[in-house]
């Protein structure tokens, strides 16, 4: 079974079709890649399928649950998180906070518990701290742990935004433009990151301008344009395919 099931997902703005009926699947276990051309509709399927946005019509399943009509944050907790295309995370908190805000059933977000410093809390505290400095581990920011996330530079971030994914422990994370403005080395650092990350048993869904990262990484490469699926298969044969090669041309075949 596909671990994520979209189904004739439309969505307009004002009158423009940004979703024309997507149909797609992700399967567990590997990276797929969601290319095609600049307004294509990738962004506003993540939005949707996040929750971010609602779908105008259409189904959504993710490990056989259906989650179309679910608000962000009750899709997060199914397991299902996105980064965006442009960092977001709070600029003037340190690198380590923004971990911290973002670890699903914090003991202080209720009030009682708070107040005891119950050890249970105390317990989840500490692991949650763990998480954070093991994430941070993990995508070499262990350096900058304690400055502002706005003082990191361009790639430093978006591994911060993945790590923000990170900290609710998901299954699936849609990515969105991970190495977007991000200079060739830090862009194979992230690629080698994801790798890991997929290698700790999380799905990716991964959009991406750069075809060499999509070449390198992805099993799976599944093409849009026009709000549609246009094509999908290895990225040898969407990349040699007519079709593709027109729909980036901005021209239909
Ligand atoms: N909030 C919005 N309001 C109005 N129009 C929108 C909104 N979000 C997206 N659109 C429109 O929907 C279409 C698809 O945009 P989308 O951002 O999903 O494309 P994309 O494939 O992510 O493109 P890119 O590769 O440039 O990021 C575009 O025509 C865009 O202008
Ligand atoms: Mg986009």
């Amino acid at each position: 079974m596909s671990l994520l099931e979209v189904r004739g997902v439309t969505r307009s703005f004002y009158g423009v079709h940004a979703l024309n009926g997507v149909d797609l699947d992700v399967e567990p276990g590997r990276i797929t890649g969601l290319i095609g051309p600049n307004g294509a509709g990738k962004t506003t399927l993540f939005n949707c399928i996040s929750g971010l946005v609602p779908a105008d019509g259409g189904t959504i399943r993710f490990g056989g649950t259906d989650i179309t009509r679910l608000r962000p944050d009750q899709v997060t907790r199914q397991g299902l998180v996105k980064t965006f295309q442009i960092a977001r995370g709070f600029p003037r908190l340190t690198v380590l906070e923004n971990l911290l805000l973002y670890a699903p059933d914090q003991p202080g977000e209720h009030v009682g518990a708070a107040l005891l410093r119950s050890k249970a809390s105390l317990a989840r505290e500490r692991q949650i701290m763990e998480q954070a400095t093991g994430i941070a581990a993990m995508l070499n920011l262990t350096r900058v742990l304690n400055d502002k996330a706005s003082d990191l530079s361009g790639g430093q971030k978006k591994l911060l935004e993945i790590g923000r994914a990170l900290m609710s422990d998901p299954k699936l994370i849609l990515l969105d433009e991970p190495a977007a403005g991000v200079n060739p080395t830090l862009v194979r650092e992230i690629g080698e990151k994801l790798r890991e990350i997929v290698a700790r048993g999380v799905t990716l869904l991964l959009i991406e301008h750069q075809m060499d990262m999509i070449a390198r990484l992805c099993d799976h490469v599944i093409v849009m344009a026009e709000g549609r699926r246009l094509l999908e298969g290895t990225f040898e044969e969407v990349a040699s395919n007519h079709e593709v090669q027109q729909a980036y041309m901005g021209r239909r075949a």
